[in-house]
């Protein structure tokens, strides 16, 4: 492979660099081409560019591979807990026992919030979505810590990092509390971070909460399947809030923003809403493929597709055979997991699916499980959030340690040429 890429505009060469990452992703570094050349890239939707370089997390989407800093994610979700991954993610190592349990005793010193941010939270409708209100929380946490982190001093990363762990959760779920009407809860430093968010959702004061081991270890494997995604919409997100320097919990809060749209982290609840359409129409899972492949129809199957894999989503693989267990082990007999499994199959074996490479994503099959769990429907995109925390972090984290630039893309401008003004009553 050569070292360089020729560009040839108006029959002048150009010289770029090229750069190969650790498993030979090329990359054609053009930071010096509109000082060279006058001339920028044009692509949308950022198909074709790479925004950084980045040691946290590698996909190959023709191959269906997935590694957190080098580790398969096959490996750690069936080997390493959330809080490893997190902890992986963040500080580039797996732990060993005793960083583990500091991380963890440090992420509980932080797991009380502010009794304030209850009257931000009561100002709410209750029918907000939980989506919305978290990210106006995480933005609000920045009002009471408004130090700004001094990302050279590795103390002060460090408590950020602990703090915006311990009481994300904690907020995260009383978007929930406040949506049902339940007395607010608070963490239990005795138990667990994802035992907690069983807790801090579902236990009521008048009677005692029985925890399911299954689900508490089902959703462990969910979040570390969502932890980190390299640079994908939020992850994006979050990083260039962050290049202005904004803090931690604002770039959060943009990315908690960024994810609740439904192509990407709302899809998970627009799948579920899908099946209860299908199933309130009868259960006709045909019609809606043909809805689906119909270019003058904008119904899409939502979980189906994904921007980068395009041969199958390893997490989806793994999800899979975790939605077997949790919906075996508990029992569940419900219309819309028969319907979502139904459409699995007709969609794979459809040729316009097939030639598109279109695959059910994570989400197709989180959704089914968060259901079966008893997982409010708009509380779907939450989870993904909280499970996408680490990552968001440990990007932010490299983003700032990186010294990297202010995120500002060009554009092609292709509106009116210069024009003079026109008064009022001319127009
Ligand atoms: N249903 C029907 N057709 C689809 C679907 C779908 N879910 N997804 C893509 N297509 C078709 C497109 O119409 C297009 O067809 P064409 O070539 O005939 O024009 C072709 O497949 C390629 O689609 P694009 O939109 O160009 O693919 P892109 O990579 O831009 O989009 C996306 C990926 C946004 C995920 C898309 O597949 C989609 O909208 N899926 C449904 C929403 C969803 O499940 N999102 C979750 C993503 S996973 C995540 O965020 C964790």
């Amino acid at each position: 492979m050569s070292k360089t890429a020729i560009l040839e505009i108006d029959g002048k060469k150009y010289e770029f660099p090229v750069i190969v990452g650790t498993e030979n992703e090329v990359a054609i570094d053009i930071e010096k081409l509109r000082g060279a050349t006058g001339a920028i890239t044009l692509d949308p939707g950022y198909k074709n560019s790479g925004s950084c370089k980045s040691e946290i997390t590698f996909l190959d989407g023709e191959e269906g591979i997935l590694r957190y800093r080098g580790y398969s994610i096959e490996d750690l979700a069936d080997k390493a807990d959330f809080l490893e991954v997190a902890y992986l993610l963040i500080f580039g190592e797996l732990p060993n026992t005793a960083q583990l349990e500091k991380f963890e005793n440090d992420i509980r010193k932080h797991t009380l919030v502010n009794e304030e941010m209850k009257s931000i939270l009561e100002g709410f409708p209750k029918t907000a979505h939980p989506m919305g209100v978290l990210s106006s929380l995480t933005s609000a946490l920045t009002a009471f810590n408004p130090k700004s982190v001094n990302v050279e001093n590795e103390k002060e990363m460090y408590d950020a990092i602990c703090k915006t762990m311990g009481k994300f959760l904690v907020i995260a779920t009383w978007t929930y509390r406040r949506r049902m009407g339940f007395p607010l809860n608070y963490y239990d430093n005795t138990k667990g971070y994802v035992e907690n968010f069983m807790r801090l959702m579902f236990e009521i004061p008048t009677e005692p909460y029985k925890m399911d081991k299954r689900i508490v270890d089902a959703l462990d494997k969910l979040f570390i399947l969502h932890a980190d995604h390299e640079q994908n919409c939020s992850t994006s997100t979050v990083r260039i809030v962050g290049s202005s320097h904004a803090g931690l919990f604002a770039s959060i809060s943009a990315g908690v923003s960024a994810l609740w749209g439904p192509l990407h982290g709302g899809a998970n609840q627009a799948v579920l809403e899908m099946l209860e359409e299908i199933n309130n129409n009868g259960g006709d899972v045909a019609k809606y493929v043909l809805k689906a492949k119909d270019k003058d129809d904008p119904f899409r199957l939502m979980g189906f597709g994904h921007r980068v894999y395009k041969n199958f989503d390893p997490r989806a693989t793994i999800i899979k055979k975790a939605a077997d267990d949790v919906l075996d082990a508990l029992g569940v007999d419900d219309p819309l997991l028969d319907i979502a499994k139904q459409l699995e199959k007709v969609a794979l074996e459809d040729e316009y699916f097939k030639s598109r490479n279109l695959y059910p994503n994570v989400d197709f099959y989180s959704g089914i499980i968060y259901r079966a769990m008893g997982i409010p429907v708009e509380m779907f995109t939450v989870l993904f959030a909280i499970g996408r925390l680490p990552g968001w972090i440990a990007q932010w984290k490299e983003m700032r340690l990186n010294k990297e630039p202010i995120g500002r893309p060009r554009q092609v401008y292709t509106g009116s040429p210069s024009r003079a003004f026109k008064e009022i009553n001319q127009r």
